[in-house]
């Protein structure tokens, strides 16, 4: 019986490598360029970071976290995402002591969810993500979500939507939360066990309840914005004044609430507007989340940050259609005639390939042509073609693929005439 990859989760084949590379190049260059330092953490932590920073009453942590026993007996958990684990690092390693403030992060790497597996949904995933710590200038949120844009941008993407809203501080929620008990309590036997649970405990939850989306009192629910206090309002104006002089256009969405506990202040999505995206549009989510430094045991400090799965940023290249020339072919293909040409060819392989040129033979004692179809394969740029005879003369030939113009080479001398022609 053969065995078959888990549910939820992907083979990435060469093929389709590339377009990952590409991307996390691209991110780590943006990165270099914003000041942003990688970390990496490891992929499973105690369980109770993820349950008192991402919350308990989040369906991250109540449904969605594979969790396991250690033979010491701990509870670990592979890391649902990446913020938690960063601001762990950032109070263990007393990043907040450094002299270069705020301390500016990215990582990249695999998250785990067991969510139900779909169209842009996967049970393993590749977030890139950046955190800011130590900073309250809504400067710094704005510099988070254009690093995010400009990535998307880089790559062709055209069709993007970004949502923003305040979940302001904590008076300002304080208030909200008092508002939406009030607002569900009369009714929240119609709402799913879940919700009823939440609605003492942390009544925002309720708003991103996948169960009771269409209770009519979803629409009609209190509006965070209608509670700011004016510092939040101030704090939010000028996040939105500097979106704008950055040439970011967005829209406000009051309902925006995010499906994690720690967010406060500025929240936001990056959504495809690609038609025929599927029905999961979000690429990239974000925001504030003051306190979740002093939840982990560190002192008060703020922060932001963002991430993105490549999953579905490839999702989003592949609607709207962007064409990335992935595969430019390698620089030579060795064809020998003859056993001592091909004996020859091995060294003559790696002199290529340690002059820096990306170089490949035959292996399959393949025939003249069919090597020069493997070369076609490859999209060889140049063919080099070495028989027995021309080894016993010191020379090689080298044909131009694109012109097909072909030369006879001195073969002592071949991989640095070859490298000057390249020139
Ligand atoms: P999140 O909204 O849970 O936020 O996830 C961020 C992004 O990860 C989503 O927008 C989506 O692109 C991707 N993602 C999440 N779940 C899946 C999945 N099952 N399959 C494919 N992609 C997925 C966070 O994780 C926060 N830590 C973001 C953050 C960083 N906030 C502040 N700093």
């Amino acid at each position: 019986m053969t065995i078959s990859i888990p549910r939820g989760t992907q083979d990435i084949l060469p093929g389709e490598v590339e377009l990952w590379q590409l991307i996390e190049q691209k991110a780590r260059e943006l990165c270099e360029k914003y000041q942003y330092q990688e970390i990496r953490t490891p992929i499973f932590e105690h369980t109770e970071l993820f349950s008192r920073g991402v919350g308990d009453t989040t369906d991250i942590v109540q449904k969605e976290m594979y969790t396991f026993e250690d033979r010491g007996g701990r509870s670990l958990t592979l890391r649902p995402e990446g913020t938690a684990s960063t601001v762990r690092a950032f109070v263990e390693k007393k990043l907040f002591g450094s002299a270069n403030q705020p301390v500016k992060l990215y990582y990249m790497g695999p998250m785990f969810r067991y969510e139900r597996p779909q169209s842009g949904r996967f049970r393993q995933f590749v977030q890139f993500g950046i955190e800011a710590l130590g900073s309250n200038d809504p400067a710094i949120d704005a510099e988070v979500i254009s690093l995010a844009m400009n990535l998307y941008k880089e790559m062709g993407l055209k069709k993007l939507k970004l949502v923003i809203n305040s979940l302001g501080d904590k008076e300002s929620r304080i208030a909200h939360r008092e508002a939406l008990v009030q607002h569900f309590k009369p009714r929240i036997h119609e709402f799913c066990s879940d919700c009823q649970n939440r609605l003492e405990k942390n009544p925002l939850r309720i708003l991103d309840c996948k169960q009771d989306r269409e209770h009519e009192l979803m629409s009609t629910a209190p509006s965070i914005l209608d509670y700011l206090n004016d510092d939040s309002k101030a704090y939010f104006e000028k996040v939105q004044k500097y979106l704008t002089q950055l040439d970011i256009p967005f829209e406000v969405d009051a309902n925006l609430v995010r499906g994690l506990d720690y967010y406060n202040h500025t929240a936001f999505e990056i959504m495809s507007d690609a038609e025929g995206f599927g029905a999961i549009t979000t690429l990239a989510g974000g925001g504030r989340y003051n306190g979740l430094v002093e939840e982990i045991g560190g002192p008060e400090t703020p922060g932001i940050g963002f991430a993105l799965s490549i999953e579905r940023f490839i999702a989003a290249l592949k609607a709207e259609g962007v064409n990335i020339e992935m595969n430019q072919g390698i620089d030579c293909y060795l064809v020998t005639l003859g056993e001592e040409a091909k004996d020859y060819s091995v060294g003559l392989l790696q002199q290529l390939r340690l002059a820096g040129i990306s170089a490949e033979r035959d292996y399959l004692n393949r025939k003249i042509k069919a090597q020069f179809k493997a070369a076609d394969r490859l999209k060889a740029k140049f063919v080099a073609i070495l028989g027995d005879e021309e080894l016993k003369n010191n020379k090689i030939n080298l044909k131009n693929m694109e012109t097909g113009d072909q030369v006879e080479l001195d073969l002592d001398s071949f991989v640095s005439t070859f490298l000057e022609m390249q020139q």
